[in-house]
């Protein structure tokens, strides 16, 4: 049986006829064709699928559609609206952070979301906000030094943005 549910879908109105127990990870790839969050695992364990839930990192795979109704959903497609996203991407490519880039943008939408709420996060702050997210071939190192360098580029763009007395 299908149930309409309206939505935002990176700063769009929606609305669709669906299953209200279908998951939002399978709606988002073959419904609307928002395919950068990507499917893995399926079962809430690797983060590839991590979306912006009202501005929360969520896992599109766990989260059954009559859940989104009413939601703010933010896809690595609409990151562009959060501008910290512009130094979370610049970091991780200076650091060569993926290999096959499968994971890149769960790590993405996470790390973004991270940098948004923490001025400047630890390297301990880092691997607990990315504890959900798995990247099969990195090992990590250069993820965590993109997302360190991340937020040196924050801080220095905030630095650069500050008053000559506050600087
Ligand atoms: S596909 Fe959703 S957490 Fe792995
Ligand atoms: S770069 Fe391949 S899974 Fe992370």
């Amino acid at each position: 049986m299908t149930q309409a549910i309206r939505f935002s879908l990176n700063g769009t109105a929606r609305e669709l006829k669906v299953p209200a127990s279908s998951r939002l990870i399978d709606v988002l790839r073959d419904e609307l064709d928002a395919t950068s969050s990507k499917k893995a695992c399926g079962i809430g364990r690797c983060g590839a699928c991590m979306v912006l839930r009202n501005g929360t990192p969520a896992n599109a795979c766990l989260l059954m559609m009559w859940q989104v109704e009413g939601a703010d959903i933010v896809t690595p497609e609409g990151l562009d609206a959060v501008p910290d996203s512009v130094f979370v991407r610049q970091g991780l490519t200076e650091e060569n952070a993926f290999q096959c880039g499968y994971c890149a943008p769960g790590f993405t939408v996470t790390l973004t979301a991270l940098l948004r709420d923490v001025a400047s996060p630890t390297e301990a702050d880092i691997r607990e906000a990315l504890s959900g997210n798995l990247c099969r071939c990195t090992g990590y190192h250069s993820i965590i030094r993109g997302a360190l360098r991340a937020a040196d580029l924050k801080q220095a763009d905030s630095r650069a943005g500050a008053p000559d007395s506050l600087a």
